[in-house]
């Protein structure tokens, strides 16, 4: 058998890890391990994933929690590096680029451990997004890297990436999305909110650009009160933002906007569901973006760039390079007019990303015994 720790520690990491983690128990020779570093910590945030995915308990909880990134990165290269210690794997797997993926990498290579990056070569250019830093020090050191789209393939090669292989297999979230998309129509949501299919916008919002200063959430706000004037907006919210509108004194002015549902974190079945039956969907998320491209639901996305450039070339994306509400509202006026983008699906977006990382990874590992 071979040992592979596959490691998450936030809420974008656990649709990821599923699928790996069923196709590797499925091929009856990986004995597939979970670690979950806590960052996200709360039930909404992280329990309920694991239970709607399939996950087993994690084997390992580290129990970081919320603090500065460096807080958390310190404590899981502490923690991490004992359960190396007891459980010897021969491979370490991370996923996406939240603070655990590139923690876990330092400590694993550092201990000569092969370490594995799914959604690798991702790059928005920005390295003031903390997600940026942890993409490429991951890439920079792993061994395996395993590509959503050919965007990944080109920024590893202009950057020298070292590795035992670049593969370019499609996207793991995917795979999720595939596999539980008929589940998530019995979700209840819409009809506990009394909406309709296709006549409502979803909107998350969390990165610290967009949320942690006052501006950003005046705008954020400017621009809900003037999408609820044309259909209700389904707003569920991350801890982040809900902790920053409280602190600026903004929050009960937001809740008592007419047309507006605020949520608490959805589970992800319930989140699908949401997405799937959006007439829009206004988002700052990395992951967001490629499920409506998969879905060929319109989005628009919060950020100056992004790492999933497939997501606009091909896709439903649209970016939005600053929070100007007149021209968002712009936007959000002719997407609900009929004109908006028409996508498709990127390559291997297929639903079989995982069965070909299990693939590869047995080939590999049958070649060196
Ligand atoms: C993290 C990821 C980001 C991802 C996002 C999705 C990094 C660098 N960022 O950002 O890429 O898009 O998750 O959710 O890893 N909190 C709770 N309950 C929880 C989790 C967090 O209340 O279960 C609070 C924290 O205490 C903190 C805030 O939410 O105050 C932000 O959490 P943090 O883990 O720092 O980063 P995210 O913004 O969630």
């Amino acid at each position: 058998m071979i040992k592979i720790i596959s490691v998450v520690g936030a809420r974008p990491n656990f649709m990821k890890v599923a699928p790996l983690h069923r196709a590797f128990v499925a091929s009856g020779k990986i004995d597939s391990r979970i670690v979950h570093t806590g960052q996200h910590y709360d039930a909404r945030m992280s329990d309920i994933f694991f239970n709607q995915l399939g996950l087993p308990e994690p084997h390992h909880y580290l129990g970081i929690g919320g603090g500065s990134h460096t807080y958390q990165k310190a404590n899981v290269m502490l923690r991490f590096e004992a359960v190396l210690e007891e459980e010897k794997p021969d491979l370490v797997l991370v996923v996406g680029d939240v603070n655990a993926t590139s923690a876990a990498t330092l400590v694993a290579t550092k201990m000569g451990i092969p370490v594995a990056h799914v959604e690798a070569g991702l790059r928005s250019g920005d390295r003031k997004m903390p997600e940026e830093i942890n993409r490429v020090v991951t890439d920079s050191i792993c061994q395996y890297h395993f590509v959503t789209e050919h965007s990944g393939l080109v920024n590893l090669a202009r950057e020298n990436t070292l590795s035992k292989g670049i593969h370019l297999v499609g996207n793991v979230m995917i795979d999720s999305l595939i596999h539980f998309r008929h589940q998530a129509t019995e979700e209840s949501v819409l009809t506990e909110l009394s909406l309709i299919a296709k006549t409502y916008i979803l909107m998350t919002m969390h990165r610290p650009q967009n949320v942690d200063n006052e501006a950003g959430l005046l705008s954020i706000m400017d621009i809900i009160r003037r999408s609820c004037a044309h259909l209700p907006v389904v707003f569920p919210m991350h801890p982040r933002t809900k902790n920053n509108l409280k602190k600026f004194g903004l929050y009960d002015e937001l809740e008592s906007t007419e047309n507006l549902h605020i949520l608490e974190p959805q589970g992800y079945l319930q989140f699908l569901h949401l997405m799937d039956n959006a007439r829009l969907i206004i988002t700052d998320s990395g992951g967001i973006q490629e499920e409506t491209t998969y879905l060929q639901v319109p989005c628009l996305t919060f950020r100056s760039s992004t790492e999933r450039p497939i997501t606009v070339e091909l896709g439903t994306n649209i970016l939005m390079q600053n929070l100007d509400p007149d021209r968002v509202m712009a936007e959000v006026g002719m997407i609900l007019e009929g004109f908006e983008k028409k996508g498709t699906i990127p390559p291997l977006w297929d639903g079989k990303a995982a069965e070909r990382i299990t693939k590869i990874l047995l080939e590999r590992f049958h070649a060196k015994s």
